[in-house]
């Protein structure tokens, strides 16, 4: 079993590769990976509504080999992977609303740019191992509670249906070409360096930025039960996704501290934050035809498998979170 004690071993000295390693979690990913002693590059487009900063790499942007290369120019996709021992692939539009205003941007990053990077590394290196971040959106109005990785998938956004496709890629790929692919159906995760200027990432984003303003913030619905994962217990899957041979094929869920509804993780956030104030309000129409309603997950399987477990309880994550951000907030709006 790869339990976390050995992740230095397995990564000192190697090379990653890490698409959209300037936003939120590929930085925390590559920070991590670099305090390890791994050779880390970083492949980001940089576009300004989606969550890459530069702010995200301060301290350590000296040890990282930065690609501004946008995932759609195909063309440069082999250079990039060759010689790479390990390839992180969390390069992704990330708004299910702009996927239903623009969806043809969100087929083209996270469906055709997935499958041609994946031919590049069945071409130039097909060794690698790769950890793919996929998402728990991809399962849409859950059947049951729960979600584990057998729930059917049955988006509700293009979003869901490109992402899902990405996913398959990659799952079809270990299957017939023999790429030793992974992917992580990871549920909203949470933490430093996450997008807070706007609700394109996630709508907790905006509730840490109004916060620290010394704003009100929406809840919207308020009964709608979530599941979050500290992005310091993401990393750790991904690594010990990427070190695990059993990982090879699968798909796993990530999980964290019991589910709570969203009227109770915006107390909990006033509470972290010493004082605040929230209103409810009902959920916008438009967004309400593409949420998926409840959601946590079974995460039971990579805990088996790879011997994962969440780490962080929700008060902590948030405490840091808010930690961050108050001195951080500017380089983040
Ligand atoms: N944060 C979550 O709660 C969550 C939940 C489920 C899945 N995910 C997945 O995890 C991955 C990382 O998400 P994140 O939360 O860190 O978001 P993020 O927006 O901070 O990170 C994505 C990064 O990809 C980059 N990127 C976007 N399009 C690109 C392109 N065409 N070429 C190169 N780079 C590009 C962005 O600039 C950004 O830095 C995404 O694939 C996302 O779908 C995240």
């Amino acid at each position: 079993m790869a339990d976390a004690s050995s992740l230095p071993r397995v990564f000192a000295g190697r090379r990653a590769l890490i698409t959209g390693g300037l936003g939120f979690i590929g930085s925390n990913l590559a920070r991590e990976l670099v305090r390890l002693g791994a050779k880390v590059s970083a492949v980001d487009s940089m576009i300004p509504e989606y969550g890459g900063n530069v702010r995200n790499l301060a301290g350590v942007a000296g040890k990282i080999r930065i690609h501004r290369v946008d995932v759609r120019e195909h063309a440069k996709l082999a250079k990039l992977v060759r010689g790479q021992d390990f390839l992180f692939n969390l390069a992704g539009q990330t708004s299910h609303m702009d996927s239903m205003t623009d969806p043809e941007t969100d087929l083209e990053i996270n469906g055709r740019a997935q499958l041609a990077l994946l031919e590049a590394c069945r071409r130039e290196n097909p060794g690698v191992r790769i950890v793919f971040a996929s998402t728990r959106q991809i399962y849409g109005k859950p059947d049951y509670l729960p979600v584990d990785e057998k729930h059917p998938v049955r988006p509700v956004d293009v979003n869901g249906i490109n992402k899902a496709a990405g996913e398959a890629f990659h799952l079809l790929y270990a299957r017939v070409h023999g790429l030793r692919a992974t992917a992580l159906r990871l549920t909203n995760t949470i933490g430093p360096r996450m997008r807070v200027k706007d609700a394109r990432q996630t709508f907790l984003g905006v509730w840490v930025r109004r916060l620290i303003e010394g704003e009100p913030f929406e809840v919207w619905g308020g009964e709608q039960r979530r599941d979050f994962t500290y992005v310091d217990d993401a990393v750790e899957a991904f690594m010990l996704a990427a070190a695990r041979e059993a990982a090879v094929g699968e798909v796993f869920n990530l999980g964290g501290p019991p589910p709570v509804t969203l009227q109770r993780l915006a107390e909990l956030m006033v509470e972290a934050n010493g004082g605040g104030a929230f209103v409810v309000r009902e959920f916008p129409a438009e967004r309400k035809k593409i949420d998926i309603g409840d959601y946590y997950a079974d995460d039971r399987k990579i805990g088996r498998m790879l011997g994962w477990k969440p780490r962080t309880g929700l008060r902590a994550a948030l405490t840091k979170t808010l930690a961050y951000y108050r001195k951080e907030l500017p380089h983040y709006l």
